[in-house]
């Protein structure tokens, strides 16, 4: 499938799955605390989805058996949520959450903090969501797709951490994964002309060691090799001739 041009309308109903999911993210930080079971974060997280009448996109998905990925420390993406497993004191907790709206979906991520947590671990999250906005300085109509990639790659590397290269962004729209994909590592080629009207989930999975990660026997959570910590943070972003509008991040704590 071609990537998509959203039309006016097809717009408005991403707009207002991305604001929904803002919301979603919201709701699932406050509940971040010692002692909650990751499978309370997803009851929450479907809970709260399912009451502006949306869709929880992931439950299901190729199989996928919960509507939220809870990834502590170590695991970098997908982590199942569980009944007998507890977020506890200093630990970095990584949310990924996705929605359908009329049929349009949105993607977000978020890593969190858990009390206190120390210093090398608070600057990988605060790190990985400058990657994005990093990489976002580039998402605008006529820039290469790569070159959110390369900026996204650059910072990360200025830090000497590990870009995870086995999963990447994505197009989303009427489906959750649509073209382009969307890497966080520098290419030498320029990848596709950004045209306003796109829609991308833009999503830097970054490493405090080894990039290299592997799949644990669920067949879904991904762990970083090295056993070090990994952080996430993804919105879905809409390119237009001027700034990217983040709608996932609707306030947009932008800078
Ligand atoms: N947010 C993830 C992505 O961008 C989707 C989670 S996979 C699922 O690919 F199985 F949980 F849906
Ligand atoms: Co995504």
């Amino acid at each position: 499938m071609p990537v998509t041009i959203k039309s006016k309308r097809e717009i408005e109903f991403m707009t207002e799955a991305g604001r929904i999911l803002s919301i979603v993210h919201e709701e699932l930080e406050k509940a971040i605390r010692p002692g909650i079971s990751t499978y309370e974060i997803d009851r929450l997280g479907e809970e709260v989805i399912r009451s502006y009448g949306c869709i929880p996109s992931f439950l299901n998905y190729e199989g996928y058996p919960a509507s939220i990925c809870v990834s502590i420390n170590n695991e970098v993406v997908h982590g199942i949520p569980r009944k007998d497993r507890f977020i506890q004191e200093g630990d970095i907790v990584s949310l990924d959450a996705g929605l359908i709206y009329h049929g349009y979906h949105s993607d977000a991520a978020r890593t969190h903090a858990v009390g206190e947590i120390s210093k090398e671990a608070r600057q990988l999250i605060k790190v990985t969501r400058e990657c994005f906005f990093e990489g976002i300085k580039y998402a605008r109509e006529g820039n290469h797709l790569f070159d959110i990639s390369a900026a996204i790659d650059r910072h990360a590397k200025a830090y000497g951490y590990g870009v995870v290269r086995e999963l990447c962004g994505h197009g989303i729209g009427t489906a959750m994964h649509e073209e382009p994909q969307i890497p966080n590592f520098t290419l030498a080629r320029k990848g596709m002309k950004l045209q306003a009207g796109m829609t991308l989930a833009i999503e830097p999975m970054i490493n405090m060691g080894s990039a290299k990660v592997r799949w644990l026997g669920d067949g879904w959570t991904v762990v970083t090799k090295d056993g070090s910590l990994s952080a996430h943070y993804e919105n879905t972003v809409l390119i237009t001739e001027d700034e990217p509008r983040l709608l996932s991040l609707p306030n947009g704590d932008h800078k």
